[in-house]
């Protein structure tokens, strides 16, 4: 039976992580870090608030949901520290507030198309919002299908003494173009495959997205018929 390591062999075997130089910086690195994860988490609930009170006023007065549910994220250390590599930017705290724009991310799955760019209007509309980036991949989607409307938005959040302006993704998708990023993300998204499987399933995947596009403008038309009754 082998002998367990005594905590002398152990502090040698990780010296060069646990010496008090590299704690000392990883302290100096981890409590703003920790405070800057924060001030994302609370834009995030600042902005679900937002749409939470849109979809609040909008069944009161016309008796149905425009969202049918929100996720939201943060961004994990380990994509922060990749997404860091692949721009050529260097580890620091304002690097990432400077150039790393989802961080604080949230997907809002609605029930029609229309009911997207109803709530991106509103959300833009509001005073305290400024619109960062748009891209429309329902307008113009990407080469393999996939559709969403992106925003990166400015909100500020009211800490005990500032007022900070924190930036965060908002996603906005239909049911159906949810169901198919979210397959499609599980299937193929960043993964490295051979190019003879990617071949295989590149146009049919671009077939489902196509599907799930007539499917929303059907329902988008039903829906429209019903209410002009
Ligand atoms: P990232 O480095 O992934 O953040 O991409 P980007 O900075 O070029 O931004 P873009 O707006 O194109 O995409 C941002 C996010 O949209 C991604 O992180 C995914 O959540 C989603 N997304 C974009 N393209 C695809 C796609 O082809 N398939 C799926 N499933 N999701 C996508
Ligand atoms: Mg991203």
């Amino acid at each position: 039976m082998r002998e367990p390591e005594s905590s002398q062999i152990l502090k040698d075997r990780f010296a060069d992580i646990f010496d008090d130089r590299s704690i000392e910086t990883f302290q100096k690195f981890i409590a703003p870090s920790k405070d800057l994860m924060s001030c994302y988490r609370c834009a995030i609930m600042e902005i679900e608030t937002k749409f939470r009170v849109l979809d609040e006023r909008f069944s009161l007065a016309h008796d149905r949901n425009p969202i049918d549910n929100i996720q939201s994220r943060l961004k994990s250390p380990e994509s922060i520290r990749d997404k860091l590599l692949r721009k050529n930017l260097p580890f620091t705290l304002e690097a990432i507030e400077k150039n790393l724009f989802d961080i604080a991310g949230l997907r809002i799955v609605c029930s029609f198309v229309d009911d997207i760019y109803m709530l991106a209007d509103c959300l833009l509309q509001q005073d305290d919002i400024t619109l960062i980036k748009r891209k429309d991949y329902i307008q113009k989607p990407k080469e393999n299908g996939y559709r969403s409307l992106h925003l990166i938005v400015e909100v500020p959040i009211f800490l005990q003494d500032q007022k900070k302006l924190m930036k965060v993704e908002v996603q906005f998708r239909t049911i159906a173009m949810e169901f198919w990023a979210s397959l499609e993300h599980q299937l193929r998204y960043k993964k490295s495959l051979s190019s003879d499987i990617v071949e295989k399933t590149t146009e049919r995947l671009s077939r489902c997205a196509d599907l799930s596009a007539h499917l929303d403008m059907q329902m988008q038309e039903i829906k429209d018929m019903i209410e002009r009754e």
